[in-house]
């Protein structure tokens, strides 16, 4: 790791010299681990960091986010908080190719019109996160989710198209597997909980909010979610680890259904309709096919206990018995 530091970062300082670097966060391993790379090979004035909240984040991300990189000592941050647009475009979508296609399309005009508002001069390089398995399925695999995705962040926007015709892209992460990514990642310091966070989509809850997108909806599904992902990171299994750090990809998914619950006891007994939430957990090797997790009953009786006690609009908790395949990871 130190012999690929040094080289990298002279190979950064002939190819880029003083010219400003912008890269794109999304909050995930690659593109945080490849920012704390840039500010530790260049001066950190140099290095432009922009971050898009599409509303559609976990728990508390942007700040987290913000949180790492000026720990990271980086010195232009820059947080475009776009809720607002995207849930406006979402408004009464439920065709999730239809959702996905808005929020990539959206994506790329915010970025565009915020890119631009910077005023970097011309020269500017653009550096992406991507790591050798981007560029293995972008080309090999014709999965269209996979291709959107790649499409949308990575490989094809106009502003990565016209920034590779002029040789002014930098993917200091491309020979690099995920783990080493994270081996990287934990070298330069970067915060254990970015660096063992488990995969998450491009358009984020909106894929795990089935049908129509609500801010009421989303904020019902990240507070029954981080309170599963604290579950699993304070839950050991036999062997000693946390359940998160043994499990693959986990997260929960709010299904477009209310079924009747009853709330309080006795006399004072209601009748109640609450969402049903359902709990993914899953073990892969890259994501291209995934088997359960076979949670110990007590652990899922105690997860759904403390999210339906906690979480007054979910009345049920569900557990996804699926594999992929047939199943997919993500519900939608
Ligand atoms: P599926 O649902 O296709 O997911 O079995 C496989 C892996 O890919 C992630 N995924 C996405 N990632 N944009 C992304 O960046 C997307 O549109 C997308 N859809 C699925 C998923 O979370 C899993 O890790």
């Amino acid at each position: 790791m130190e012999q690929f530091i040094k080289e990298t970062s002279q190979t950064l300082k002939e190819r880029i010299g003083n010219n400003p670097v912008l890269l794109l966060i999304s909050g995930g391993v690659d593109s945080t681990v490849a920012g704390a790379l840039l500010l530790k090979t260049l001066n950190s004035e140099q290095v432009h960091l922009m971050y898009i909240d599409t509303g559609l984040m976990r728990k508390n991300e942007t700040a987290v986010v913000r949180t790492i990189l000026e720990k990271l000592g980086a010195k232009n941050i820059h947080i475009v908080m776009a809720e607002e647009e995207f849930l406006s475009a979402l408004k009464g979508i439920t065709d999730p190719e239809e959702k996905r296609r808005i929020i990539g399309d959206m994506f790329i005009s915010i970025q565009e019109r915020e890119v631009a508002r910077l005023g970097l001069p011309q020269e500017y390089f653009l550096a992406q996160g991507s790591i050798r398995a981007d560029f293995i399925e972008s080309g090999l695999n014709n999965d269209k989710k996979v291709n959107v995705v790649k499409s949308h962040h990575n490989v094809a926007s106009p502003l990565v198209i016209a920034k590779r015709e002029a040789g002014r892209i930098i993917e200091p992460l491309a020979q690099f597997y995920k783990d080493e990514v994270r081996e990287l990642g934990r070298f330069l310091g970067v915060n254990e909980e970015i660096v063992s966070r488990h995969p998450f989509p491009g358009p984020g809850i909106a894929v795990r909010i089935l049908g129509e997108i609500t801010k009421e909806k989303c904020d019902i599904l990240r507070e029954a979610d981080a309170i599963y992902i604290d579950e699993l990171k304070n839950r050991r299994c036999p062997a000693g680890k946390s359940l998160y750090d043994e499990i693959w990809q986990a997260f929960t998914v709010l299904l477009p259904i209310r079924s009747v619950g009853v709330k309080g006891e006795g006399n004072n007994a209601e009748r109640k309709y609450g969402w049903v939430l359902a709990l993914r957990a899953i073990t892969s090797k890259d994501g291209m096919t995934a088997e359960v997790y076979p949670f110990e009953t007590r652990d899922l009786l105690e997860i759904s206990a403390r999210i339906t006690d906690s979480v007054e609009e979910i009345g049920r908790v569900t557990y996804d018995i699926s594999s992929k395949p047939p199943a997919t990871i993500e519900w939608e």
